[in-house]
C-alpha cells in the first residue's frame, strides 16, 4: 500500500446467490482526489461503495481503505471514514445543531472540540441562522448539506458519498460540490457516486459501472478525448426518422438521439457532408452539422455500446 492513495482495490467482487452484482472492480484513489463513480441504476455503485466502507463483506477481491483491508479490519475502516448513505438518517424531530451534536457524540468527537466543531460546520454547509430549526422544516438542498456535515462531523480523512444530491436543483448542486471541493482542497479523499452525468465532471476521476463492470477509468477529459472519431451535432427536421436512416449507414459507428438533436460518430470530419447528403436525399432538411465535443453522456453511451457489441463478457467469467 502506498501511502498516497486512500483507497486501493483489487478485483473486488460482490455476489448475491449467483448474481454477481459487482465484477472484479479494481481502482486506487489518490488521497486528495475525488472519483466519480458513474452509471444507471443497478450498475453495482452502491454495492461497491458498502464494501468499501467496511459494511458488505466482498466475495472476491480485496480492497484497502486509508491502509486498513476493508474484510479483516471493518471496524478500523468504519471508525475513520464518513459515509452518507442513498437514505441518508437525519432525525427530523432534531433541530440542525441537535442532529449534528448527534452524530458528534456517536463518533466520539472530544467534548472541548464539540463547540468550534459544530460551528464550523454550520458555517460551512450554509446554515447559520438555522440552528434551531427542525431538520423536517428545511429544504432538500439544506437537508443535504447538513447531512455532509454530519457525515463529517469526526473529521474523516476519507468520504463517501451515495448519489448525494439526487433530487436537487443544479445551483444547489454545484454549491453542495464547492463543499466537496473545499473538503478535497484539505486533503480530503472523496469517493462519490451519480447518475447525473454533468455533475461526473466535477470529479478528477471518473470510473463508469455498467452492469457490475468498471467499463471505464480516467480523468474527464481523457475520457472524452479517447473516443474514437469525431461526434456531430445535427439539427434536423424529424430527428427520429434521421436517426433510423443514419444508424444503418457502414461509416456510423454510433447515432443517438439528444432531445431534438442527433449525435453521430463518425471516422472523420471528411464524412460531415456525407451524413448531410444522406439525409437530405431522403427528404429531410438539415438546419446545421457541428463537430462537437463528446459529452461525459455521448463516453458513457458510445461505451456501453462497444461493450454490447463485444458481448459484455458473459455474467460466469
Ligand atoms: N442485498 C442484495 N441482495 C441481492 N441483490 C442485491 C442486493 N443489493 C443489491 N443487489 C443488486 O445488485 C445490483 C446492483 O445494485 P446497486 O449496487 O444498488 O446498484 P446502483 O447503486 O448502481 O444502483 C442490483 O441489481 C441490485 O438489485
Ligand atoms: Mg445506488
Amino acid at each position: 500500500m502506498s501511502r498516497e492513495n486512500a483507497i486501493e482495490a483489487v478485483n473486488l467482487t460482490k455476489r448475491f446467490g449467483d448474481f454477481t452484482a459487482v465484477h472484479q472492480v479494481s481502482f486506487d484513489i489518490p488521497q486528495g482526489e475525488i472519483l466519480g463513480l458513474l452509471g444507471p441504476n443497478g450498475a453495482g455503485k452502491t454495492t461497491t461503495m458498502r464494501m468499501l466502507c467496511g459494511i458488505l463483506l466482498p466475495t472476491g477481491g480485496e480492497a484497502r481503505v486509508l491502509g486498513y483491508d476493508v474484510a479483516r479490519q471493518p471496524e478500523e475502516v468504519k471508525r475513520r471514514i464518513g459515509y452518507m448513505s442513498q437514505k441518508f438518517a437525519l432525525y427530523n424531530d432534531l433541530t440542525v445543531s441537535e442532529n449534528l451534536d448527534f452524530y458528534a457524540h456517536l463518533y466520539g468527537v472530544p467534548r472541548q472540540k464539540l463547540k468550534s466543531r459544530l460551528a464550523g460546520l454550520i458555517e460551512m454547509a450554509g446554515l447559520r441562522g438555522h440552528e434551531k430549526q427542525r431538520a423536517a422544516e428545511i429544504s432538500g438542498a439544506w437537508r443535504q448539506r447538513l447531512a455532509l456535515a454530519c457525515a463529517i462531523v469526526h473529521e474523516p480523512p476519507m468520504l463517501f458519498l451515495d448519489e448525494p444530491t439526487a433530487g436537487v436543483d443544479p445551483v444547489s448542486r454545484r454549491e453542495f460540490w464547492n463543499m466537496i471541493y473545499e473538503l478535497a482542497g484539505r486533503g480530503v479523499s472523496v469517493l462519490a457516486t451519480t447518475h447525473y452525468m454533468d455533475e461526473a465532471e466535477f470529479c478528477n476521476i471518473i470510473g463508469m459501472m455498467h452492469s457490475g463492470h468498471l467499463i471505464a477509468l480516467s480523468d474527464p477529459d481523457s475520457l472524452k478525448a479517447g473516443t474514437q472519431g469525431i461526434l456531430l451535432e445535427i439539427e434536423c427536421d424529424d430527428p427520429g426518422r434521421a436517426e433510423e436512416i443514419l444508424a444503418v449507414l457502414p461509416h456510423v459507428v454510433d447515432v443517438a438521439l439528444h432531445g431534438i438533436l442527433l449525435h453521430v460518430t463518425v471516422p472523420d470530419e471528411s464524412l460531415r457532408p456525407t451524413i448531410a447528403e444522406s439525409l437530405t436525399a431522403q427528404g429531410i432538411h438539415v438546419a446545421r452539422t457541428e463537430i462537437v465535443l463528446p459529452s461525459l453522456e455521448d463516453v458513457f453511451v458510445s461505451m456501453v455500446g462497444a461493450e454490447n457489441r463485444a458481448g459484455v463478457r458473459t455474467e460466469t467469467d
